[in-house]
């Protein structure tokens, strides 16, 4: 059920009005419903244990690409989670947040030797090794520094999946992991390096995945690999499933049941005595987000209504970037007119890219009002820029209608103090 809802006319995210909100701190800013991420966090966790039983050891690390505010990061920790980080920076901020280097997986393509030697200090569950040149970096950072490296190789399985081509990364194109028919060689390869100790298998072949297809042909490949690496005296205790799992954005998608999702899982590694690794991100957060935005004006061109409003591309770069839908609400529902009007709703950008979606069948809009763009919980503020030098805009948590800013604006005036001119 949706924790945002109309109350006489008025849209409520939780049990905060959000044109009082709205007046109260400023737009545009990112709004987080606790409930609906607890929620989010909740089922996912209620459907693995369901259908793999409680007893099946496992590890939800929450993706914090996808939202990493410390408030977020926190309030999963509270319920349990662990978190998949991609970088120093990441780390910093789930142990910032309370999750201990025992529940932290480390992907990424391109990790350098401090954030190795770093994540190495922090006891990270696993490094998630996507090369060789990765490994015999790893390898040497640990032994020289007396240290043991738990690994799992990322493998990419030839397998395209993903709401849109810039999100897919398990086809053979892409950077990502080692192919599939290098697997077996890089396991043996890695067992005769200094300071590693192999531990698991991973993948992640896609963000937004709506289809349980490629994940079944995925994780075939991943449990044949295991048999194999079994045979072949390697030591595999961690099965590392990544994320990828797709939400409803617009009435057209068509998620699959994370029962559905739990059962495959099941199907392939039910039997196995490991532990399962996953690394939601967009499941957990996105619907857990709203942008709330302020109409500056209207416009028609054209014969093309234009609202104007005071978000933009830099504060959400989804719909530029990929073309994303999502829907849009006006936070006033009442019916100021009989007159309905299909608007474009833009921000204040100098980009003809700089849409944020479409308003179908809308009351009148004047200046002042406020709409708001939803499920934007995941890969949202993460993404924003400062671009045409705007300030980064706030984000506030609520639960119930308590609502608390996790993090400020930063305006423009400290951005500034950040740069200098040189003397000649
Ligand atoms: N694990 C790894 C190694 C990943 O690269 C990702 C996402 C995840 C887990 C989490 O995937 P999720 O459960 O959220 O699908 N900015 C794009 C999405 C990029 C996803 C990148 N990797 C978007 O806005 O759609």
């Amino acid at each position: 059920m949706s924790l945002l809802n109309y109350r006489n006319n008025i849209l409520y995210f939780e049990d905060v009005s959000l044109n009082e909100i709205a007046d109260k701190i400023v737009t545009p800013m990112y709004i987080y419903s606790q409930s609906t991420l607890e929620n989010n966090f909740n089922k996912i966790n209620e459907a693995l244990n369901k259908i793999l039983g409680k007893e099946q050891e496992k590890l939800i690390a929450f993706s914090v690409k996808s939202n990493s505010n410390i408030a977020i990061i926190n309030r999963l920790h509270n319920l349990g989670s662990g978190a998949d980080v991609v970088s120093v920076g990441e780390l910093k901020r789930s142990l910032n947040a309370g999750i201990k280097g025992n529940k932290i997986v480390f992907s990424g393509v391109g990790k350098t030797s401090e954030e190795m030697l770093f994540a190495l200090e922090m006891d990270v569950v696993q490094f998630n090794i996507e090369s060789i040149s990765e490994i015999n970096q790893l390898s040497e950072i640990a032994s020289s520094n007396n240290k043991i490296a738990p690994i799992a190789f990322r493998i990419n399985p030839d397998i395209v999946a993903g709401g849109h081509e810039k999100i897919a990364t398990g086809g053979s194109n892409t950077k990502f992991g080692i192919p599939y028919s290098e697997a077996l060689k890089a396991y043996e390869y890695a067992k005769s390096l200094p300071g590693i100790n192999i531990v698991g298998i991973d993948i992640h072949i896609g963000s937004q995945i709506t289809n349980l297809e490629p994940f079944s042909l995925a994780f075939q490949k991943i449990r044949d690999l295991y048999d194999k690496l079994i045979i072949g005296g390697h030591n595999i205790i961690n099965i590392d499933l990544g994320g990828g799992i797709g939400i409803k954005y617009i009435d057209t998608d068509e998620p699959f049941l994370l029962e559905d999702y739990a059962n495959l899982v099941n199907k392939n590694f039910g039997d196995l005595k490991c532990k399962l690794i996953f690394e939601p991100g967009r499941c957990i957060a996105a619907s857990a987000g709203i942008l709330l935005t302020k109409v500056i004006r209207d416009k028609n061109s054209y014969n093309n209504n234009f609202l104007v409003v005071d978000a933009a591309m830099n504060d959400f770069m989804r719909p530029a970037l990929y073309g994303a839908k999502h829907k849009i609400l006006s936070v006033n529902k009442d019916n100021n007119s009989d007159k309905k009007i299909d608007y474009q709703v833009v921000g204040p950008v100098c980009e003809t890219g700089d849409v944020m979606g479409e308003i179908v069948s809308s009351r009148i809009m004047n200046s002042g009002d406020y709409i708001i763009i939803k499920d934007v919980g995941a890969y949202g503020a993460v993404m924003s820029s400062n671009y045409n030098s705007r300030p980064s805009v706030p984000e506030v948590l609520i639960k119930g209608s308590n609502f608390n800013v996790i993090r400020k604006t930063i305006t423009t005036d400290e951005l500034l103090a950040f740069e200098s001119i040189p003397s000649e």
